[in-house]
């Protein structure tokens, strides 16, 4: 099945509020902090974090978003569920770390108990209550939860879709990546110097990388995206890889980036001198062709995405970038009063090699050797500053490291005077879609 076949999109309402100018006020202003945390953060499904680290009886993880603090937890009978993270005795936070695996949680303030599914069930020295504890009534207070794709939703608003109508036709299009087979082999955090909506701008636009991911151009066709716009705020866009920026003069030879890559594939590069543009083609053909011997199973994908990038900008706050054997799932988290700062989450995943496939396939499983070191245990959450970006001494890849040089500018030129608001070119389309649903949730 072709991309075109399998992508239907919709969008019924393009500009729900209209198309109207981004203004820097966005970026700056307290006051509509504290407005996206009602009107955008409590009405959306938010990505809360890794279905894999609530798999067993007790596991939990807590995420915080502006004021509230939400805690996901997989119950007595492995359910995944998810309750705010607010003791019912005097409202103290029930658990402090992000992320562990306990029997009950425990209010660490005066000792109320509540079992994983949230429920409470232990107040010490119950007879001092002479009003009586009624532990139904006393437990922690749920909210909405859905896993899919590896990933844990949370919605605060009882009133929205479901996930499946807030995704719409997104699902259909992640879920032949098998992100939910993928295994996490790093948790980044980076804190910011800027507005969220300023780092999930930058992740809506490609007419940057010519000017700051100058590699892209040996391996992207950046220029020539596809780009969809859907319902909610959605968006899409597929790359082209194996190719080059058809703006540059065509290579004779495949470039240094696509080198490796081709020989992981045993392609001989030599066999593309002077027709570099075959490359893509073949490596679809290569890939279909060696998968299962190297433990993948591409049967669901199209021959397109066994070449190409394809990247997911999911209202309000979410980006999945998705390759045949890896995955990225990163998240802007707005400051809780700061909107001069964020941080920026980034989950990477890759695919493990699977001898069963080859054996399905009838062939003989060759590990290949470029696969990435697999980490024993879960990898721990590494936080830093952009600074230590900057400085060379954490990175994120080269591409976004690039990305986090210039966003504190941007930043800085919201406050200008000098400065009022952003004009787009139709490559940017994208950031203007996604704002006119931001207006719309905002009433702006
Ligand atoms: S506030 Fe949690 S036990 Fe008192
Ligand atoms: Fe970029």
């Amino acid at each position: 099945m072709s991309q075109a076949e399998r992508y239907v999109f919709t969008q019924e309402h393009p500009s729900p509020s209209g198309t109207k100018p981004i203004s820097a006020e966005r970026y700056i202003s307290p006051e509509l902090l504290a407005r996206e945390f009602d009107t955008i953060f409590a009405q959306s499904w938010l990505c809360a974090g890794l279905a894999s680290d609530v798999q067993e009886p007790g596991d939990y993880f807590v995420f915080d978003i502006g004021r509230e603090s939400i805690l996901v937890s997989c119950s007595q009978t492995g359910e995944v569920v998810a309750n705010y993270n607010v003791c019912q005795h005097r409202g103290a936070r029930v658990m402090v770390n992000d992320l562990g695996c306990v029997d009950a949680f425990v209010c660490p303030y005066h000792g109320w108990k509540y079992a994983p599914d949230g429920k409470l069930i232990n107040v010490p020295d119950t007879d001092r209550f002479s009003q009586g504890v009624c532990k139904e009534e006393l437990s922690l207070k749920p909210l909405r939860v859905e896993v899919w794709a590896g990933m844990v939703f949370v919605c605060m608003d009882d009133d929205a879709p479901t996930l499946a109508e807030f995704l719409g036709a997104i699902q259909a299009m992640i879920e032949p990546f098998r992100p939910q087979d993928m295994t996490l082999i790093e948790d980044q955090t980076c804190h910011l110097e800027c507005n969220w909506k300023a780092v999930f701008d930058n992740f809506h636009e490609l007419y940057h990388v010519e000017h700051i991911h100058p590699q892209h151009a040996l391996i992207f066709d950046c220029l020539h995206c596809n780009t969809d716009m859907m319902d909610l705020g959605h968006s899409r866009v597929v790359i082209e890889g194996f190719t080059v920026d058809t703006r540059l003069d065509l290579p004779d030879y495949p470039t240094e980036i696509m080198v490796p890559q081709m020989k992981v594939l045993g392609m001989d590069p030599e066999d593309y001198r002077g027709r570099v543009l075959d490359v893509r083609k073949d490596v679809q053909k290569k890939r279909r062709e060696m998968g299962p011997s190297l433990g993948q199973d591409y049967d669901l994908l199209s021959d397109e995405e066994l070449s190409d990038i394809v990247q997911y900008n999911i209202f309000p706050n979410l980006i999945v970038v998705l390759q045949p054997e890896n995955m990225l799932i990163m998240r802007a988290m707005p400051h809780a009063t700061n909107p001069n700062k964020c941080h920026w989450d980034k989950f990477t995943f890759i695919m493990e090699p699977d001898a069963s496939v080859a054996e399905r396939h009838n062939v003989s499983f060759n590990m290949g050797q470029d696969t990435p070191q697999i980490p024993e245990e879960r990898p721990e959450r590494d936080v830093f500053e952009q600074e230590d970006i900057i400085a060379g001494r954490k990175t994120m890849t080269i591409t976004i490291d690039q990305d986090i040089h210039f966003i504190r500018d941007v930043q800085r030129g919201m406050h200008s005077r000098g400065f009022g608001t952003a004009f787009l070119n139709d490559d940017e389309c994208r950031i203007q879609h996604y704002h006119d649903w931001y207006n719309h949730h905002m009433g702006i």
